[in-house]
């Protein structure tokens, strides 16, 4: 359990991270047990209705709000892309940044452009580790999922990233345009830690809810 427990032992300790690889994480949904490089490098999220319903119901939510032609920040695309692609059929489509660590996942994003470039016009998804982002390169949004919050941040990569989740949350929280929606996902396997970022933020007057849709729970600047 204490070995459990120590992810950053276990992430560095190269047997350890060797026996991760070459089990059944082959596709691991974590870079926790096995670092950054080989999540990056292996990572595909395909789309999993009952472990991770997020991004459907992220669709379902934009659609049934008559959300349209808004500015959205997407973390965590999976290999589907489900939301750029669903997101193309509204009449008018909102423009969307998507972010993704794994490769694989940005490749598929790739190839899909390659074979329907109209996608890249309003869906554009940026390889990189969401706590590299800073103010300065981030635009401002009307709508803003963070669905996977402290879920993936690893403390021994600090030196290569700007941010830890407290601060990731804050710069976005910054760049949320007035009456803007920032939206988590209680379903998340970080959503204790998640909550009481929110509840610290809450505390202090920075956001309140506005509602609750599915498993996705909504917040706007106070
Ligand atoms: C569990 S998958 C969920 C994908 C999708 N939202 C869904 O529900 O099907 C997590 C997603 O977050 C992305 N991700 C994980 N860590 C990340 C990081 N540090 N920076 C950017 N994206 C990250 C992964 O690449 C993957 O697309």
């Amino acid at each position: 359990m204490a070995l459990v427990s120590n992810h950053k032992f276990l992430s560095s300790n190269p047997v350890i991270r060797n026996i991760a690889c070459l089990t059944g994480l082959k596709r691991p949904s974590s870079p926790r047990y096995v670092g950054m490089k080989f999540f990056r490098e292996n990572s595909t999220w395909e789309l999993d209705v009952k472990r991770c319903p997020c991004d459907l119901e992220f669709i379902d939510y934009i659609k049934d709000l008559g959300i349209e032609g808004k500015n959205i920040f997407h973390f965590g695309t999976g290999v589907h892309h489900i939301v750029g692609l669903e997101n193309q059929k509204l009449d008018v489509p909102n423009e969307i940044i998507g972010i993704t660590a794994a490769v694989p996942e940005h490749q598929a994003y790739v190839k899909l452009v390659l074979k329907n470039p109209d996608l890249a016009k309003y869906y554009k998804v940026i390889f990189a580790d969401i706590y590299t982002l800073t103010a300065n390169t981030l635009p401002r949004f009307d709508i803003i999922n963070l669905f996977h919050l402290c879920e993936f941040y690893l403390p021994e990569n600090s030196k290569i990233t700007h941010h830890n989740d407290a601060s990731l949350l804050q710069i976005f929280i910054d760049k949320l345009n007035p009456d803007g929606k920032i939206i988590f996902y209680s379903g998340s396997s970080a959503w204790g830690a998640t909550k009481s970022l929110i509840k610290s933020l809450e505390e202090t007057g920075q956001i309140k809810q506005v509602h609750e849709y599915k498993s996705l729970v909504v917040y706007t600047k106070a």
